[in-house]
């Protein structure tokens, strides 16, 4: 079934009905302020940082599911009800949430009131706008009690949740008409408060949560509204929320419109009091900079004018790539949110999503040097300077932590170092971005190590030591060592728990030093070669033929000891038994090894290529996508880790964990198996399984990290949506092989491998300060194989398009055949 429909042309996908098989979100901002936004108005937001600085409270796994939100009760002739659905649930005559490009709407209407709600956060401000607006649609007045809530979270988002003894003595607020501050500990440590206010004036207002709720109610049954009639409480501790009350009478077809904005505010230590009180402590807060951001939101005007530049602003974002073909469902994942979803995991890493609680992970150092793959291409300066941000946690011997905090971006110490993958990315990352812009100059950026500015060197050097990290750190067949996992963070050879509750990624209690990694042996092999052309362009001539050598002695170990006859190994255990081969029990086959392998171009010449991409298909593959491994571990093993740990079917245990799949896709390129690469293109993507929603139960717009495997007893089912390399991968993936527009150093390479029946597609592709009109006819039928092409009229003998840097537009036409 489904529970909406894609308005392309909007780049909006309407949801028609609330009740969506999951809350169905949306993210809010895309600089310093964010907010989680779901279809029932749910979520929450931050400045920042999802932990640190958190303004308003959600409830993570609740009963019912998502509470928490910015919520609007109406009271209509006694009539209470909630134009969000939740969270009272109200019948409503209509309901839609449109979710779109940073902002969401939704309108609804019961008993001739029609209610909308358009939310956003607007560019270079730290706030959230909700612009609503109530018409009466009956024939007769109405006299309208309009009544808005938010709770708000003490700042600290964890603490919050959890040290009950200081947080229900420590709230304050301050009130000032219609603006509601939300002050707590600003009269010790901190800057800043947050203020809720609304434009008009109001009848009454509330702080207190039990005042506005009464303590047995829920969200559903606020007293204060049942009661039709504000309790203008002051919160002193317990739960300080921020509520309105507005009375609106309206005339038949009358419309009013309300601007309720929630904003974050910060002061100079010196200046954070109206009126300083020397040496005390109980000043007025100075309301300065709320001032100022409550004025220039103050009309829905003004309100629409930022809208209108929001608008913009995605508009030209994702104007650098877009897509035009006969399969709708390709084209708006690719040209909208496909790309959407890359700046939201630049935006978010892994940290606040409906499954990320945005106190745990931080940045990672992979992940966020595999995110940025699927956004260089938008915003290459952020990339930039999110690269140097990386580099900066490197250690000088070319490790990494495996963590940063986006705050201070510093390397967190509690998860340390020693996931042997982690140096290759960084070198992947910088090779995509050195393609996307031609810009070798980042490399010679000082960046510390350690965040040390005194260990501080160039870029170049940071990525020399993490070449030569893996060089340095092999086992006993010439593979690199795995330390404590690689890209996979559940194959934990290196620490074997029995301790309920302990990490398998810190617990390190078992230094094998024999425990080695196929998959990072073949991101080596694929991302070596980069830098070898990056040593070879910047006159480093002896540095490129070293890496070329350690380039061939690591494929040499693949070839050795990599192969089992059928398709790749996977790894070799603390006893230098393998994983991922016929000889194990479970096991036996792995998808990431043989995905990455033959991205590397590793054994096309002899058939091995192929025959382990059929091995793939014909072990791992299932309907809704390619499982991680078979069979399943069906019981913990000591020597493996986490991965045995999940029940059969789910996560890295045989679940279809959908980052790893575009390299299947990526691969299956490489052997010009265009109708195969799709297939497992089109398995993973969300726009596919629309109409399979029930199933499914994630949004149908993005990507999830993992959809339960064959073992699994709900297959199909999705789970982690939004913050996932899946997003980056499979963009590389469609846009890059698949539609094989691919920047390279020397500038954009034409080599599409699509499917047979596709007749041809078109791409717009901004590259290097000029704009590329792509268009691409296979009328010939074929999968993969370019016979000409054309630039601006003229014949291009290259599948190489030449970088023209004159900020005009290019017409190409490609035409593929034998
Ligand atoms: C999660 C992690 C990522 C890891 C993957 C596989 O997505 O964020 O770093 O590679 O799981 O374990
Ligand atoms: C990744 C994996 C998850 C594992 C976690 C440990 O996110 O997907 O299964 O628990 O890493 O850090």
């Amino acid at each position: 079934m489904q529970y909406g429909f894609f308005d392309d042309d909007a780049r909006e996908y309407a949801i028609t009905r609330p009740d969506t098989p999951y809350p169905w979100i949306n993210y809010l901002g895309c600089e310093d302020f964010f907010g989680l936004f779901s279809n029932t108005s749910g979520g929450y937001c931050f400045y920042r940082d999802a932990r640190m600085l958190r303004l308003t409270r959600y409830r993570y796994n609740n009963v019912p599911a998502d509470a928490g939100g910015r919520y609007f009760y109406l009271r209509d002739n006694g009539d209470v009800w909630t134009p969000s659905w939740m969270p009272m649930k109200s019948k409503l005559d209509r309901y839609e949430c449109r979710h779109g490009m940073g902002y969401s709407k939704i309108s609804s209407s019961r008993n001739g009131l029609a209610f909308s709600q358009t939310s956003f956060v607007p560019l270079h401000d730290t706030c959230e706008i909700h612009k609503v607006t109530l018409t009466n649609e009956s024939k007769s007045d109405k006299n309208i009690d309009l009544f808005s809530f938010i709770e708000f979270c003490l700042w600290n988002a964890n603490d919050d949740m959890t040290n009950f003894q200081r947080n229900f003595s420590i709230g304050e607020v301050e009130i000032d008409g219609s603006r509601i501050y939300h002050k707590t500990e600003y009269r010790e440590r901190r800057n800043h408060y947050a203020v809720w206010a609304v434009n008009v004036p109001i009848e009454g207002f509330d702080t207190d949560r039990q005042a506005f709720l009464g303590l047995y109610n829920g969200f559903d049954h606020p007293q204060a509204v049942f009661d039709g009639k504000a309790k203008n409480s002051v919160a002193s501790g317990w739960a300080p929320i921020g509520s309105h009350h507005i009375k609106a009478r309206l005339a038949p077809g009358e419309s009013k419109t309300f601007v309720f904005v929630l904003g974050y505010c910060e002061n100079p230590d010196d200046q954070k009091w109206e009126k300083a009180v020397p040496g005390g402590n109980h000043g007025v807060i100075n309301k300065k900079p709320a001032n100022a951001l409550l004025e220039k939101y103050n009309t829905p005007e003004s309100v629409n004018n930022a809208l209108a530049a929001l608008n913009d602003y995605w508009k030209a974002l994702l104007g650098r790539f877009t897509v035009d073909a006969e399969d709708k469902k390709m084209a708006r994942m690719a040209g909208i949110w496909n790309q959407y979803q890359c700046m939201i995991t630049f935006n978010m890493s892994r940290s606040a999503s409906y499954f990320e609680s945005g106190i745990g992970r931080g940045m990672g150092f992979r992940d966020s040097n595999q995110d940025l793959l699927g956004f260089v291409h938008l915003v290459p300066e952020r990339a930039r300077a999110r690269i140097l941000d990386i580099a900066a946690t490197q250690f000088p011997d070319g490790s990494a932590y495996h963590q940063y905090q986006p705050l201070t971006k510093r390397g967190n110490n509690e998860i340390g170092s020693g996931f042997n993958d982690d140096p290759l990315w960084l070198i992947c990352g910088v090779a995509a971005y050195i393609k996307e812009t031609g810009d070798y100059g980042i490399l010679d950026e000082k960046v510390p190590f350690d965040n040390d500015e005194s260990l501080a060197d160039t870029l170049f050097v940071h990525l020399k030591r993490s070449f030569d990290y893996t060089v340095t750190h092999k086992g006993p067949h010439g593979l690199p060592l795995i330390g404590r996992a690689d890209w996979n963070d559940c194959l934990n050879l290196n620490c074997f728990s029995k301790t309920p509750g302990e990490s398998f990624q810190t617990t390190a209690n078992f230094e094998s030093g024999v425990a080695e990694s196929v998959l990072i042996a073949a991101i080596f092999a694929f991302t070596g070669p980069d830098y070898a052309e990056i040593c070879k362009r910047t006159g480093r001539n002896d540095e490129a033929q070293y890496a070329e050598k350690a380039i061939a002695a690591m494929i040499e170990a693949i070839n050795q000891h990599g192969w089992d006859g059928d398709w790749f190994v996977r790894a070799y255990d603390a006893y230098g038994k393998k994983i991922g081969s016929r000889e194990c029990d479970d096991g036996k086959i792995f998808i990431e090894s043989n995905g990455f392998a033959v991205m590397a171009d590793i054994g096309i010449k002899d058939g091995r290529a192929q025959k382990a991409l059929d091995s793939v298909k014909e072990h791992l593959d299932s309907k809704y996508g390619i499982v991680l491994l078979q069979p399943a571990y069906k019981d913990y093993h000591l020597e493996l880790g986490e991965v045995s740990s999940y029940p059969p079917g789910y996560k890295e245990n045989a679940g279809i964990f959908c980052h790893n799949n575009p390299w299947v896709t990526i691969a299956e390129t490489r052997l010009g198996r265009g109708n195969r690469a799709f297939e497992t293109y089109t398995k993973i993507c969300p726009a596919y399984r629309e109409d399979d929603s029930d199933l499914r139960r994630m949004e149908p717009y993005v990507y999830a990290q993992m959809v339960a495997g064959k073992d699994a007893v709900n297959h199909g089912e999705a789970k982690n949506s939004w913050l996932t390399g899946t997003a980056a991968w499979t963009f590389v993936s469609i846009s890059q092989y698949i539609l094989g527009v691919r920047p390279c150093f020397d500038g954009l390479i034409l080599d599409p491998c699509i499917p047979s029946n596709m007749k041809g597609f078109t791409v717009t592709r901004h590259f290097r300060g000029a704009d590329y009109h792509i268009t691409v006819d296979n009328s010939a039928g074929v999968e993969k194989g370019v016979k000409s092409i054309t630039v601006d009229g003229k014949p291009h003998d290259s599948t190489v398009l030449p970088v023209f840097g004159d900020n005009k537009v290019h017409k190409i036409v490609v035409t593929m055949g034998k």
